[in-house]
């Protein structure tokens, strides 16, 4: 078996971390026992480019049971455990992945992955998908499953354009995923990250989080929790408000640069905070990004207006300026969760990884008939997932009388 991974030693605590999410997985493993007597993606070679964290081990483990064969790669140079890579290859599962891997190293293991010749590809932010449409073009796919809300942004402009190749499940789509794991995973991990790094008190502080979309919201609001200050940064006018309304105050990067004390990003969008910002910013601050790719802060502006660099504590660099100020910058300005913490809690990746599982079966089932184009996952599939989630957490859901469901179906009855 051909692996590239930092450590084979590392594989015993990797064993232990991965038990440990596997337990907080229930609708994983409720789908793994099904996907065991099922076999429903026997004879499917599947390369996953992913975080290589615990959960995405348990969905790998998941994929195997189903009859698949899998490979995995990172989909980013900083969030790869290394423990957790050693303990998959030692279970049978090639992986290609070692944290801190330089960008040769990172499209050098995706083209590993995609030499085994894969029917699905797994991607985390469209990486193995620009690879299929820009080198290998000529590489077969069945479809593919795209996890992040950057990726669909991406595989839309590319089925829009005409070029997308296979189908493609736009798995952060379903309700269960982005409602879920965007807002409580991302909100809680990212504020993990920059604890963890930096171990600041959040009270009293002014948190300006740009972007209001799922992660955003999420992210504002765990802050909020902490007793800080919130100031939200949106150029959507109905998620502007909607911020507004719940309690935060809203103002433009330009206002927000001098008043706040710790800035998070989470817009999939690029140079949110830049040059112009980082010269009204006051010192000391402390910038991280929770998006998916590492442009959303301007570092390459920063660097240039700096006149020293240093790390100051393990994920935190600081860059001082010319009149002493100094910007603390966490993660090198990549994905916070992921680089300084370990990425979202298992018991929300459960629902993701859920949805992945059952979307590769559909994908199986279904992808002869299908266009190349962005698929949702049905409606029926989100449901299943929320039931089992609900059946774990021993919440009880309530059923629609004979007579509720009459009145919500007619039309008849005025008031
Ligand atoms: N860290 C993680 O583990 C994690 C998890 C899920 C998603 N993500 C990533 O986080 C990013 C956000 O995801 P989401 O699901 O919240 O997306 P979303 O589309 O719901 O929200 C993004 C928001 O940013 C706003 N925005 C765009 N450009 C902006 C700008 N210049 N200034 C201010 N606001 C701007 C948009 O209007 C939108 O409301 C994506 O890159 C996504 O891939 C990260």
């Amino acid at each position: 078996m051909n692996y590239d991974i930092a450590d084979p030693a590392l594989a015993p605590e990797g064993y232990r971390r991965i038990a440990w999410a596997d337990r907080r997985m229930p609708v994983l493993a409720a789908i793994r026992r099904r996907f065991e007597e099922d076999q429903p993606l026997t004879g499917i070679r599947v390369a996953a480019c992913m975080h290589v964290t615990t959960e995405t081990a348990v969905l790998m483990q998941t994929l195997r049971a189903g009859g698949a064969s899998v490979v995995l790669s990172a989909s980013n140079p900083l969030s790869t455990q290394d423990d957790v890579a050693a303990a998959l290859v030692d279970d049978g599962i090639p992986v290609y992945a070692i944290r801190g891997e330089d960008s040769a190293k990172f499209y050098e293991h995706i083209n590993a992955i995609l030499d085994t010749e894969p029917h699905l590809v797994f991607d985390d932010g469209a990486d193995t998908t620009t690879v299929l449409h820009r080198e290998r073009t000529e590489q077969p796919i069945l479809g593919g499953m795209e996890e992040t809300t950057t990726g669909v942004i991406r595989l839309r402009a590319m089925a829009n354009d005409g070029v997308l190749r296979y189908p493609v499940v736009a798995v952060n789509d379903s309700a269960t995923k982005h409602l879920f794991d965007n807002r409580h995973g991302t909100g809680q991990s990212s504020l993990d990250g920059i604890l963890r790094a930096s171990n600041i008190l959040f009270a009293g502080r002014t948190v300006v989080v740009a972007g209001y979309g799922d992660c955003g919201w999420g992210i504002a609001r765990r802050a909020a929790g902490l007793g800080a200050n919130v100031v939200v940064i949106e150029v959507d006018p109905v998620r502007a408000l909607s911020a507004a309304m719940e309690g935060y105050r809203v103002m433009t990067a330009a206002e927000a640069a001098p008043i706040g004390d710790v800035f998070i990003t989470a817009t999939g969008d690029i140079r949110i905070f830049r040059p112009e910002h980082f010269a009204v910013m006051k010192d000391g601050v402390i910038l991280a990004n929770a998006g998916h790719f590492d442009v959303e802060l301007d570092l390459k502006g920063l660097g240039a207006m700096a006149v020293a660099r240093r790390t100051i504590r393990e994920n935190l660099e600081e860059y001082e300026l010319d009149d002493g100020r100094r910007v603390v910058i966490v993660a090198e300005g990549r994905l916070v969760n992921l680089g300084a913490a370990e990425g979202h809690p298992a018991d929300v990746m459960d629902m993701s990884f859920a949805d992945q599982a059952l979307a590769a079966e559909w994908l199986v089932q279904n992808a002869a008939d299908l266009p190349p184009k962005v698929y949702t996952l049905p409606g029926e599939l989100d449901d299943e997932v929320a039931r089992l989630k609900l059946q774990a957490m021993g919440a009880g859901l309530e059923t629609l009388t004979e007579e509720q469901e009459r009145y919500l179906g007619a039309w008849e009855q005025g008031t």
